[in-house]
Order: C-alpha cells, then sequence, then structure tokens
C-alpha cells in the first residue's frame, strides 16, 4: 500500500456542516485525523438548504459538473469550504437538496425522491473526482446514502484513468437503514439491469442500496466488534446477515473515536466551568447550573440522570419510558431529558416536568450546548439502547465522568466496563435484558452505589475520565482496512 493515501469520503451528513446523528461526528472528525497523519482526504456531501454558507465560508468552486443519472445529465454546481485542513465539497442541486431537512420534512415523512438524491450525490462525489483529476486511492463511503459508490466504481469505472484503482470502503453506521425502494428508481440510477439481481442489487423486488454496498465494496466496517458480531444473526442482521457473513474476511467492526476537542471538559467552552479529575468542583458548578436551567432542586446531594438521544425505537427510550415515573416516585434522583424525534415520546418525556417539578427536567428539540451541558452537569447518563452499532454519548459521558448506564448491546457493551461491588471497578452499569424492570433495577443499582458507596462513585468517575477513545487509535485501524480493501481490489 503506497504511504500516503489520497482519500475521497462522500456523506450524507458531516459536522459541523449538517448533522442529525453520530455519523456527522465520524464523517467530520475522520477526514482530519487521516489527513494529519500525511494522507490527502477531500470531502463530498451536499449543499442542503439548511447550509449558513456564510457562516462556514463556503465558496463557489464551480458552476456546472454533469453528472450522468441513467439517461439524464444533472447539472450541478460546487461549492467548497474548509473544515480543520481538509476541504469538504458541497455539490448544489437545488431541485434535490435545496431544502432545509436531510431526509425527511418537519413531519418525519421521509422525502420521496431520496434513493435519487442520494445516488446523485454519490455519482458527483465520483464525477468530482473525475473532473479534478484526483486519482484516489481509497473512495470510503457512509451508510446507504453513498454506499452505491462501490457498485458505481466496479460498474462504471474500472477502467478510467482517474478512478480505475480506487478501492471502495463501506461503512456501515446503521443497518437497519438500508436504502430499499421501488424499482420504478433503478433506471435512474444507471446501474444496467443486469446487476438488478438478488445476489447484487435487488431485494426481493427492490431495491436495497446498502446491500449492493456490501455485495462490491472492496473492504467493509461496522461501528464496534460486538456489533459486527451481532449484525450477522438474524435478529440484528435485518435481512443482510448471510451477505454480511459471506464478507467475512473483509467486515470488521473499528469503534468510534471522539473528537476530544470539542467533548473534553477540560477545554469544553461551552459548559459552565472546566475541569479535570482534579479539579472537580467544576462538575459540581456545571450540575449546580444545570438544576438552574431545569428548574431543578439545587441540591448537590441528589444525583441526576441525563438522557440525549434521538427518541426513536433503536434507543430503549420507550422502555425508559415505562418506568421512569416509577423510578422517580420511589428514588431520590432527578432526570434531564433532551432529545426528538417520535411525537408520542416527545409528548411523554415532554410532560413529565409538568408533573415531578424539581425532579424532571426537559427540552425537547436538539441543541448542541444543552448536550453539552447534560454531559458534563449530569452524575449519570443512560442509554437502554435495544441496539446501538457504536453510540457516541457514553464515550462522551466517560470523558466527564458521568457514569454511563447502558444496556450491554454493540459498542455500548464494548466501551463501558462493568461496575464491580467487590472493588469499585468498572466505569459504568449494564444490564442485558430490553426491559423496563431490567432498566428500574439497575437505575436502583447506580443511585444506591451513589448514596452508599460514594469511594465506589469517586474511583469509577476517576476511571472512566481515564479511558481515551481519541480518533487517533481509529484512524490506524481505518488505514488497515484501507490496506486490505487495496490488496482485496488487487486480487480481483
Ligand atoms: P445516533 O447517531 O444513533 O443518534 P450517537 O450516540 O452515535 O447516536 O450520536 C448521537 C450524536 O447526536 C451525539 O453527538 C449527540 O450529542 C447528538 N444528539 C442526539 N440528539 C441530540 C439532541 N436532541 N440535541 C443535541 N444533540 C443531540
Ligand atoms: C449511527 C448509530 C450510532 C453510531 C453512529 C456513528 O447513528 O446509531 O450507534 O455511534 O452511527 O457511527
Amino acid at each position: 500500500m503506497p504511504s500516503k493515501l489520497n482519500i475521497v469520503m462522500i456523506a450524507s451528513e458531516v459536522v459541523p456542516f449538517a448533522k442529525t446523528g453520530g455519523l456527522a461526528d465520524v464523517v467530520g472528525a475522520l477526514p482530519q485525523v487521516l489527513q494529519q497523519m500525511g494522507h490527502t482526504v477531500k470531502v463530498v456531501m451536499p449543499r442542503y438548504g439548511s447550509i449558513d454558507g456564510a457562516r462556514y465560508g463556503l465558496r463557489r468552486f464551480w458552476d456546472s459538473l454533469g453528472v450522468w443519472m441513467g439517461n439524464t445529465l444533472e447539472w450541478c454546481a460546487v461549492d467548497v469550504a474548509e473544515s480543520g485542513g481538509v476541504p469538504v465539497y458541497f455539490i448544489e442541486h437545488d431541485r434535490s437538496f435545496g431544502r432545509s431537512g436531510l431526509y425527511h420534512d418537519d413531519s418525519f415523512h421521509d422525502y420521496a425522491d431520496n434513493p435519487r438524491r442520494f445516488a446523485l450525490l454519490t455519482r458527483a462525489g465520483l464525477q468530482l473526482c473525475r473532473d479534478l483529476g484526483f486519482a484516489p486511492d481509497i473512495v470510503h463511503v457512509h451508510d446507504w446514502q453513498t454506499a452505491l459508490a462501490a457498485a458505481y466504481l466496479k460498474v462504471w469505472h474500472w477502467n478510467d484513468p482517474v478512478l480505475g484503482r480506487a478501492a471502495s470502503v463501506l461503512t456501515i453506521h446503521n443497518l437497519a437503514y438500508q436504502g430499499q425502494y421501488s424499482a420504478e428508481h433503478y433506471e435512474y440510477l444507471g446501474l444496467q439491469w443486469g446487476n438488478f439481481t438478488p445476489d447484487k442489487l435487488e431485494d426481493h423486488g427492490a431495491i436495497n442500496f446498502l446491500k449492493g454496498g456490501i455485495v462490491y465494496a472492496d473492504a467493509l466496517n461496522t461501528v464496534s466488534p460486538t456489533y459486527a458480531d451481532e449484525t450477522r444473526t438474524p435478529e440484528l442482521g435485518y435481512g443482510l446477515a448471510p451477505y454480511l457473513t459471506d464478507r467475512k474476511e473483509e467486515y470488521v467492526g473499528i469503534l468510534n473515536g471522539v473528537d476530544y476537542t470539542q467533548w473534553n471538559p477540560a477545554v469544553d467552552l461551552l459548559i459552565p466551568a472546566r475541569y479535570t479529575p482534579e479539579t472537580l468542583q467544576g462538575k459540581a458548578l456545571c450540575k449546580a447550573a444545570l438544576q438552574r436551567r431545569f428548574h431543578l432542586e439545587e441540591t448537590p446531594q441528589i444525583p441526576i440522570v441525563g438522557v440525549v438521544s434521538r427518541l426513536v425505537g433503536q434507543k430503549g427510550l420507550d422502555l425508559l419510558a415505562a418506568t421512569i415515573e416509577r423510578i422517580v416516585e420511589s428514588m431520590v434522583v432527578q432526570f434531564v431529558v433532551l432529545g426528538s424525534g417520535d411525537k408520542g415520546l416527545e409528548s411523554f418525556y415532554g410532560g413529565l416536568p409538568g408533573r415531578y417539578p424539581g425532579r424532571v427536567g426537559t427540552f425537547i428539540g436538539y441543541d448542541n450546548l444543552l448536550a453539552h451541558w447534560i454531559e458534563a452537569g449530569a452524575d449519570f447518563f443512560i442509554m437502554p439502547s435495544i441496539y446501538e452499532p457504536c453510540g457516541l454519548n457514553q464515550i462522551y459521558s466517560l470523558k466527564y465522568g458521568t457514569l454511563p448506564i447502558v444496556r450491554a448491546t454493540g459498542g455500548l457493551d464494548d466501551t463501558v466496563l462493568q461496575y464491580d461491588e467487590q472493588t469499585g471497578a468498572g466505569t459504568g452499569f449494564k444490564f442485558w435484558e430490553p426491559s423496563p424492570h431490567a432498566i428500574f433495577d439497575t437505575v436502583g443499582w447506580a443511585v444506591s452505589t451513589y448514596y452508599d458507596r460514594p469511594q465506589h462513585i469517586a474511583q469509577m468517575v476517576a476511571a472512566a475520565m481515564g479511558q481515551d477513545y481519541s480518533w487517533e487509535r481509529s484512524a490506524a485501524h481505518y488505514l488497515g482496512l484501507y490496506g486490505r480493501a487495496l490488496r482485496n481490489k488487487a486480487r480481483l
């Protein structure tokens, strides 16, 4: 493998420009770290209507980029901005991206043209490389939205002077979202009907973007070792387990890193006070500020359990909803909840402060500042996920000395060490059963440890804050995966 790689990443969301979840954090951070290691990285994403061009210094790069989609030539413009030294190219195509939502409208209805929008993004990213004369060694794509890059490279560009030597790498951040769409869109994708077969792009008569990526990519990964294993089982494989098992040699789990310039209480300028393991009085100030902000009883002795989450089925917050009132009624504990998504869950959690004033605070919406405040001010952070490919919040929590209470699944299981009551070792509290009952018991375990064994809590906080999930380590694993992809491609 060449010691310096040319890498292009194509993704549907990238911090700081557009974000709905952890994918954006990953594609915001990994390219910068790879570039600092000496590789040349370019990032391609859509120019959504919600991106404030002036705020991020976007400038026009090209007025026209012609992209063939089936028999249609789509004309896009390209903007560019710098992010931590990495150029980010924005594909502008008003009809596709000139709306504020990334994937759905305000009522959470997916846009009907999503398959066309993201196939266009993907092809435009490849076409941009050709027109730039930028020959990537690696085309790294993320989730169903850009998975088809692997297919385009094999079907169309295997002999191309610019793209011909590129190996494709697909990162699966969530196997449940596969991009399954009616075959009526297939013509537009321009992938030839001969490839619309069950071993490639077809899935029971429909198109399946992610499956196409899995079949065509030169190497692939998901975002934790445990989730990599889980996705090869019928329960969490969502119909794709056999295809992942087929790619066993080239399919690995690589834990996400954390951008510790953003998520570290020692340097975080968004929180009320900074702190380190040696200066934990700063955390006490953050706790008091959080209690004030959410009109909670301002008592340092009462533990706070935090939630920051998309309110969707995956996150298990319906299970928490089924037991949180019992918890609040039977334990001396406070909750702070930040999230948006499912309307039923929004109204349930939104109604709790009215029923438990001074005990529960809720903010329905998306608010990065509050996310930082909760990480810093809470004592515990709960993630009862049904499945969790990696999860970033629990890793942030560790650094903030906010002990995670998690269901032992996917990346949650890989990053949180179970508390040992005998020795005080561990970094959090884990449970296995996806049930309200198990949540109740485990919150009870954490809360009673807080009151009865404070020395163990102090020991765990120190251990948690000492954990290192910086991107450098993950990036080294990605370089290993890139090597695997290049070798695999060379074999074919
Ligand atoms: P997922 O990508 O499945 O949502 P992750 O834990 O990987 O889960 O990443 C979630 C990211 O989104 C974190 O950076 C978290 O702080 C952020 N986040 C989620 N919901 C909100 C919200 N309501 N307000 C602010 N940030 C949020
Ligand atoms: C997905 C997963 C989450 C993961 C994130 C970034 O949104 O749900 O677990 O941390 O992608 O990889």
